[in-house]
């Protein structure tokens, strides 16, 4: 099924993620080296296909916004990102992002469709914040949230561990109010009439 350009940037453009996505996320999560930068799934269960179209489903029975990542000048989807733990009485949320194909890190796809999955969430669910945790030596991942704007909030000690190594998270956030609309606003025109 062809993706669709529900939210489009300069390098990627958001799908929503569908059933037939799970296949997908089975491979890249299969990658042992991805998941243990991401702590996602698949890096401590066996990560079987099913598992897979379970998290999808769960994401959707939750009404949490998740997106296929598909680069922009080829249609070919190279990662998926979502908004999760969505608490809607404080209008706060959590990242989650990974770009699946390692051949596509490092060139500005990642930052890119992050600030897609933010327009979504700052812009249309009316998010006022965001926040993830990653691990310290997740750099590429931390340059990535510094470039889009995210702020460093402090650390968790010893977040993860993994045979006898422990490792610190770096946590961060960013608010709707230090966020520049890439997509959202632009497409409704410009300033917001406030009459809703
Ligand atoms: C995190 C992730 C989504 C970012 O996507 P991306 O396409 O690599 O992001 P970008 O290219 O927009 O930004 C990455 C930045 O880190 C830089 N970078 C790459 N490798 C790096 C390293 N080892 N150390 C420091 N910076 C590094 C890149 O050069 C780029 O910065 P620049 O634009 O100033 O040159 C992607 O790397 C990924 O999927 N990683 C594996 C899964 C993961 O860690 N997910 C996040 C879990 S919290």
């Amino acid at each position: 099924m062809p993706y669709v350009r529900k939210l489009i940037g300069s390098k990627t453009y958001l799908s929503p993620v569908i059933h037939e996505d799970a296949a997908l996320l089975y491979r890249w999560h299969s990658n042992l080296e991805t998941v243990f930068l991401a702590q996602g799934p698949g890096l401590r269960s066996s990560g079987t296909a099913q598992e897979f179209k379970d998290f999808i489903d769960s994401f959707h029975k939750k009404v949490w916004p998740m997106f296929m990542i598909v680069d922009l000048a080829s249609d070919e989807p190279i990662g998926w990102c979502a908004l999760w733990n969505i608490k809607a009485a404080r209008s706060q949320a959590e990242v989650a992002i990974l770009i699946g194909e390692p051949d596509r890190r490092g060139q500005g796809r990642g930052s890119d469709a992050l600030r897609l999955l933010l327009d979504h969430g700052f812009n249309l669910r009316n998010l006022n914040r965001v926040e993830l945790e990653t691990a310290v030596h997740n750099t590429s991942a931390i340059r990535c949230y510094e470039k889009v704007g995210f702020k460093h909030i402090g650390t968790r000690r010893q977040a993860y561990i993994h045979g006898q190594k422990k490792t610190d998270s770096v946590l961060m956030d960013l608010l709707a109010e230090e966020f520049d609309s890439p997509f959202v606003i632009p497409m409704i025109g410009g300033a917001q009439s406030g009459t809703e």
